[in-house]
């Protein structure tokens, strides 16, 4: 039978305090509460996304601000920190108005989720990592999501403005409402969850 490991065990607690936090729209931390409460039930297929990508070695400049942060911010850079090894990496390839080498300039790291540490189909946890000056694709999809920022990035939803969360801050996107998001100077570490 699957059994958790106690260090990913440690992340989705931490996870599920970020994403409760006051700064997320209302819409987003229920959406958060939706997945964290499937996550109670471990389940694991063992299917395991093996590649690693050019934008995977991002990783450990982006979580290094965090290292020494007292608050659950830190606890969560130090916690991704610890599953590094067995997060599943993925890429987007498709979407409009990506930035040139987009493709090669961001990673997807699945955590709990299709091919991920804990390979499953109800939902989604893991983040995206973008290097400085990249767009990410207009996109969509039919679950829900929320994200939460641990880094400085900026996001648009439909036509909307850009606009920047703040660290520790977070937005809702709808089932199959377009959005995007993009780097400035410095890498963009965000986590998610989706509601499959
Ligand atoms: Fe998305």
């Amino acid at each position: 039978m699957y059994q958790r490991h106690e260090n990913l065990e440690h992340f989705i607690r931490v996870a599920r305090t970020l994403f409760q936090a006051p700064a997320l729209p209302e819409a987003g931390r229920q959406t958060a509460v939706k997945v964290f409460e499937r996550l109670e039930q471990p389940s694991d297929d063992g299917k395991r996304n093996r590649a690693r990508y050019p934008a995977c070695d991002l990783l450990d400049a982006s979580l290094a601000p965090l290292l020494d942060d007292s608050t659950s911010l830190g606890d969560a850079a130090r916690a991704i920190k610890t599953l590094e090894p067995a997060i599943g990496w993925q890429r987007r390839t498709s979407g409009a108005n990506g930035s040139e080498d987009y493709v090669e300039k961001h990673v997807n790291g699945m955590i709990c989720g299709p091919g991920g540490m804990e390979s499953r189909y109800d939902l989604q946890l893991g983040f995206s990592l973008l290097a400085p000056h990249t767009r990410y694709p207009d996109h969509r999809h039919p679950p829900e999501e929320a994200y939460v920022l641990l880094s400085a990035g900026e996001f648009r939803q439909r036509d909307g403005d850009w606009f920047d969360p703040g660290i520790g801050g977070g937005l809702h996107n709808p089932p199959n409402s377009l959005h995007a998001m993009r780097s400035g100077t410095t890498a963009l570490l965000a986590l998610w969850c989706l509601l499959v």
